[in-house]
């Protein structure tokens, strides 16, 4: 926690003093790619780097570039006309600080866990990269819930419960696997309920205790973190195994918490991972989650602007 302690303590200063640096990325630029959609992370972290003085410019990959190709040894006959190999150092050229994000396709587990894509702008960008959110990692996200948690608890060491919840839709274990390893890195106790199956990376979620009872899981919870995630364990790497809306987060089981709050990153499906009543109660932090992550964003920019000094 001596890190985390460190960084809250340098995000509790951006948030109370968001433009005392506001010449610290003078004539500096941030270049932010998205290879997939975004609404917070897109936004917060242009306000974070707006903040600090730098420049920003927005790439989206599938709309108005180039379709990339990624893999090496490719005859270019197709419908991807540049190839990343070129494209990353061209952007790189570009600026003093790269944003990307890319999440998992499952494709590839090998791949996606080997963070290709984001592990090629580090490699070949020459400049330093946020994830802004990669196939296996959210960390701009897990800093913000972070500070959330931590300007809201009411006891040193809280019980923090990430839930599975169902979605129509395969979607990464980026979050979840953030979350775990940034709060049992923060030394709360950490319990992690889902329907068997839905098993992270263990070595995200090593020091949490899994308990496959969501209730049993709620019993006592100070913060509760909704989230979808899909399968991780191979062979159902990607795939959506369950979609049994009694894991809906509703205000029965909210009910059985310590008064907890209830957490998501957003964006969220309202009825499918939470009902509306608890997503709009007074307990419900998605808002002040989501503020949060300017703070976090601008946080970390700030920290690389000083090491470029
Ligand atoms: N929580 C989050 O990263 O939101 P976006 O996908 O809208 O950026």
């Amino acid at each position: 926690m001596g890190n985390l302690n460190d960084a809250l303590a340098k995000a509790k200063f951006v948030k109370e003093n968001p433009y005392a640096d506001c010449e610290l990325g003078k004539n500096k630029t941030m270049l932010l790619i998205f290879f997939n959609s975004s609404l917070r992370t897109r936004l917060s972290t242009q306000k974070a780097a707006l903040n600090l003085g730098m420049n920003v410019i927005v790439l989206d990959i599938n709309q108005g570039a180039w379709k990339l190709e990624t893999e090496r040894g490719v005859v270019m006959d197709g419908d991807k006309p540049e190839h990343i190999l070129e494209a990353i150092p061209v952007m790189g050229s570009y600026c003093d600080i790269i944003g990307v994000r890319s999440f998992a396709n499952f494709a590839s587990k090998a791949d996606d866990y080997g963070e290709k894509i984001l592990n090629q702008f580090i490699k070949l960008s020459g400049k330093p990269v946020i994830s802004m959110e990669a196939a296996t990692r959210h960390p701009l996200q897990s800093f913000a819930d972070l500070i959330t948690i931590n300007e809201y608890k009411r006891v040193e060491r809280p019980k923090v419960v990430l839930s599975w919840a169902p979605h129509p839709k395969a979607l990464p274990q980026a979050v979840p696997n953030s979350f775990a390893e940034w709060m049992i890195a923060a030394g709360y106790e950490v319990v992690i309920t889902h329907p068997k199956g839905y098993e992270l990376d263990p070595e995200f979620t090593r020091g949490a205790t899994i308990e496959y009872d969501q209730e049993k899981a709620f019993e006592g919870a100070d913060f509760i973190y909704g989230k979808n995630w899909s399968a991780y364990a191979d062979p159902n790497y990607g795939k959506v195994l369950c979609t049994d809306k009694n894991w809906t987060i509703d205000e029965r089981k909210m009910a059985l918490t310590n008064n907890g709050y209830f957490m998501h990153c957003l964006p969220v499906r309202r009825n499918m991972i939470v009902t509306d009543n608890v997503i709009e109660s007074a307990n419900s932090l998605v808002i002040p989650e989501a503020a949060n992550r300017v703070v976090s964003a601008q946080t970390v920019i700030k920290e690389i602007l000083l090491g470029l000094k």
